[in-house]
Order: structure tokens, then sequence, then C-alpha cells
């Protein structure tokens, strides 16, 4: 199986299981107690907390561990409750957009890059993804809350995607809260992490206990987050290697793709993660290529969402300025670190022929 969807999940790495497997067996004390079980765990969380932190060169005590970016999203978006001016980026993420009401959107030039002239003026709550789930697109977030400085306004960033696959910094990204997932990062699903300034009044979802500082209660999924901590130490030590060996098999896929005629690759010219391409092609069905894909056990993503009986196109490529009929075509290749030069060549070869066909 060739797999190019790990935008959406990626492989548990080996050693990140083997930092787990000690709290799914021996350690499974629970950290709130005060014996030598309870303490053994809770000091693994703290190791974790500094392993996050580090990863977007914050400090542990900004890092509330949660249950993915869903949950980082939504604790985030309750920030925007007494705000009477909410805004988010047209290609947001439905854990954001679904989280908020009365909003506006801020719409985005042909490339997906936000209009900063459309930012609120005064005071309210904005949310900006740091990079794309589908198009691999980077915003320019320090650049964004620059131009709302002095202004009384809470930034939110859902940097899920962006993490572990460029470098973050949160205090320069001028930015008080910022979503982490650890499942996009060869870590463990269910569990992420919202970074906060310290200065932003969070109002937890989870009420009861006093763990996470009380902005989430609940015994914590101790090894999700020793999963998440060695994640992102790994991420963080092999960050350059990793662009690296992305960067050479994104140009690789880029130029084999550009020579099919009748497909483009969705903002080619932005500044993009160097696992995603985004591709549309003029008389293609995308939902019916990933199955004829999948036939040939090659694993993508498309880009229209379902809904009961009709086919959506993406919301992303619409806000875009895509047609409906073109946005539907779309798939997204998202590629990881295991994936070989072979696995390029091979999924260019099998494209060209599918869209040859035509
Ligand atoms: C940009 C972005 N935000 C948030 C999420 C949700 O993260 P999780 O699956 O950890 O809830 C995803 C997952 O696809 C994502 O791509």
């Amino acid at each position: 199986m060739i797999y190019f969807d790990h935008n959406a999940a990626t492989p548990l790495d080996p050693r990140v299981l083997e930092a787990m497997m000690p709290f799914l067996t021996t350690f499974y004390g629970n950290p709130s107690s005060l014996h030598r079980h309870g303490r053994a765990v809770k000091t693994a969380i703290e190791q974790a907390r500094e392993q996050v932190a580090r990863l977007v060169n914050a400090n542990a005590e900004q890092v509330i561990f949660t249950s993915g970016g869903t949950e980082s999203n939504n604790l985030a978006c309750l920030m925007a409750a007494d705000k009477k001016n909410v805004f988010i980026g047209a290609t947001e993420h439905p854990s954001v957009i679904e989280a908020l009401r009365a909003l506006k959107i801020i719409p985005v030039d042909p490339s997906g890059l936000i209009k900063s002239d459309s930012l609120p003026l005064e005071n309210g709550f904005v949310s900006i993804m740091y990079a794309n789930n589908e198009t691999g697109v980077v915003q320019n977030i320090r650049q964004l809350t620059h131009a709302l400085a002095g202004k009384d306004v809470i930034f939110h960033t859902d940097a899920v995607q962006a993490a572990g696959k460029i470098p973050l910094d949160f205090a320069l990204s001028g930015s008080n809260l910022m979503s982490l997932s650890a499942h996009k990062m060869y870590g463990p699903k269910g569990t992420g992490a919202l970074i906060h300034d310290g200065k932003t009044n969070l109002n937890p979802i989870f009420k009861g206990g006093s763990q996470e500082s009380g902005y989430r209660a609940g015994t914590e999924n101790i090894a999700g987050i020793v999963g998440f901590g060695k994640a992102a130490e790994l991420a963080m030590l092999e960050l350059d290697l990793r662009r690296e060996h992305l960067l050479m098999l994104q140009s690789t896929l880029e130029e084999g793709l550009e020579k099919i005629t009748g497909l483009s690759i969705v903002a080619q010219a932005a500044q993009r993660l160097r696992n995603t391409s985004q591709i549309v092609i003029e008389n293609i069905d995308g939902e019916m290529l990933l199955m004829q894909l999948d036939q040939q056990s090659i694993a993508v993503s498309s880009g229209s969402a379902c809904s009961s009986n009709s086919k959506e196109p993406s919301p992303v490529l619409k806000a875009m300025g895509y047609e409906d009929k073109l946005a539907l075509s779309a798939i997204r290749i998202s590629l990881g670190q295991q994936n070989t030069l072979e696995e390029v060549e091979r999924f260019i070869e099998v494209l060209r022929t599918i869209a040859g066909a035509r």
C-alpha cells in the first residue's frame, strides 16, 4: 500500500510506541495520587509537557493537554463567547467553524492567503489556521498578529497541520492561543494541546478536578500524553531532516504532475507545507479518482465533503474561487517520512494512465 494521506493521520512512530508502553502496562497509577505510583506518572506528564512546549518554544506551564485538535480548537473558541467581533479565516477547519456563531469570515485570495485588510478594527476574537489541511498553504501569522497589535483582540491559530512540519515559535507568532494534535506528527490519536499565553482567561469545557491547572478536568490520558511528548521531541530533533526528505519527494511529485494535461496544483506559488499537494484535474471526478487509486493500492484524500446523497465541493477551494466542477475533481496527496521516491514515481505513472483514459 502506498500511503499518501498523512494530513489525515500519520502512523505511530515505533519510538513513540516504545515510550508509551510502560504507561499502558506497568505505570497505571493515577497522577493525582500522592503515593509513588501516582508520582511516577505525574513526572512523566510533566516531562511530556516540557517536550511539547519546546516544539513551539513555549513554557511548560503554557501547555494544556486535551483530547486532540478538535478539543483544543473548541476550547480556544469558547473565548469568543462574550466578544462582539468574531472573525475566522475562510478556510478554517470544521472544528473552528462549527464551534463559533455569528462570525465574520475573512476572505482569502486565490492562493488561499488571508486578506489582512479584512481583520477587525477594534476588539474581538480572531481564529486563523497556521497551515491549511487541504492545500498546505501557510499563512503569515506573525504579519497578521502584527497588524492587530495594540487592539483588544484574542488571536487563536490552529497549528495542527503546521506543528512538526515547519518551525513554530508561539511567542514570536504573536498569538494568544495555539492548537496542536499528536496524531498529525507520528504520535497517538486522541491527544493534543492548547498553548496559551497565560494572560487569556480560558473557560474550561470539562469542569471537575484540578487537572491541567483547572483548565481541563478529568484523569489524564497518560500514555497518550507521553506519546505526544516523545513525538514532539522527535519532530523537533528531526525537523530539518524530515523537511529535506519531503522537499525532495514533493519536487519530484510536482514535476511529474505538471506534465499531466488538464492538471493544476492548488496554490502552487504560495508558501505551502512540503508534504502537501492538492491537485485539480479537468473532467475528472475526485472521488472516482480516489477509488481508482485505492484499487491500485494508493491512499489519497478527496477534496469533497459528502452530505447525505450529494457531493459538496470543498469549502476551502470554493473560498479560493474555484468553480464547483473543478473543485469536485480535487484530490490531496499528503506525504510522510516513510514515503519513498519509488512510491512517488509509481503514483505519477498510475495517475497519468487514469488521466489519459478520460
Ligand atoms: C487543521 C486541523 N485542525 C484540527 C483538526 C482536528 O484534529 P483532531 O483530529 O486531533 O481532533 C485537524 C484534523 O484533521 C486539522 O487538520
